[in-house]
């Protein structure tokens, strides 16, 4: 991308978040994570810049710090601005954006300056922890370094992690989400966003809410052939 590009890009989230905000939405998710557009600006693996967008890890984080910037002057102050981030790309599980809290904290601290309210961190598993010596997840550890809200993301409700649109999709049964209500209990992180447990059962988070996830309809391949 040239740097005209770039700028033109970035007016470009700036205009969508504002047309969402004035469509009455509340508020908009940028998605930076899975290897699309703003996370191959984040991730060493992709890029390859020489330029001010590109070396360092605050110079990977600049293009979606701008963003951010952007976002949050063409929407109103109160306007609820979150960005998704992921280690993982889509198809490489093994990815990884951050080998240690040091670079994530290098990486975010940019992003929330710029006005994040809230981060979304993806993983498959969300009872994995992050890094080593805490049983922290993705989600936590951004919470923890940044002071940021965190949503949490990864077959919650599910014995088997998401695997790609293409191809190799597991069945999935239903599971519990007691470890996760003790993680919200701790404040690791303070929301939680539900994938394929909610495709299979739009009534997942009312029978979550009274205690009859043995009743929920288990996540099936099939169901994902007709979503497809
Ligand atoms: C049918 C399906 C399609 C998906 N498509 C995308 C996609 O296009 N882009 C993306 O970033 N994530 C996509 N995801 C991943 C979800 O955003 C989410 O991170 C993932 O399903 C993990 O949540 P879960 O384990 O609760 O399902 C998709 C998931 C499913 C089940």
């Amino acid at each position: 991308m040239t740097l005209q590009d770039i700028d033109e890009v970035i007016a470009a989230f700036a205009e969508a978040a504002a047309a969402a905000e004035r469509a009455g939405f509340d508020g908009i998710e940028l998605h930076g994570a899975h290897g699309y557009l703003i996370d191959s600006f984040l991730w060493a693996g992709t890029n390859r810049r020489t330029d001010a967008y590109g070396g360092d890890t605050a110079s990977r984080a600049r293009f979606a710090a701008e963003i951010v910037a952007a976002v949050r002057a063409a929407v109103s102050p109160g306007f609820p601005v979150v960005f998704r981030l992921s280690q993982w790309k889509a198809e490489h599980y093994d990815a990884r954006l951050a080998g240690t809290p040091e670079e994530l904290e290098q990486l975010l601290t940019p992003l929330a300056a710029a006005g994040v309210d809230a981060f979304h961190a993806s993983t498959r598993r969300y009872w994995l922890p992050e890094f080593e010596g805490s049983s922290l997840n993705l989600a936590g550890w951004t919470r923890k370094l940044t002071g940021k809200a965190a949503i949490t993301v990864g077959s919650v409700g599910l014995d088997q992690a998401f695997s790609g649109v293409r191809g190799n999709i597991p069945q999935a049964r239903t599971t519990g989400i007691g470890p996760l209500l003790d993680r919200l209990e701790l404040d690791e992180f303070d929301l939680v966003a539900v994938g394929r447990a909610l495709l299979a059962d739009p009534d997942w988070p009312a029978k979550a809410l009274t205690g009859r996830l043995d009743e929920t309809v288990p996540y099936d391949t099939e169901l994902l052939k007709t979503l497809a």
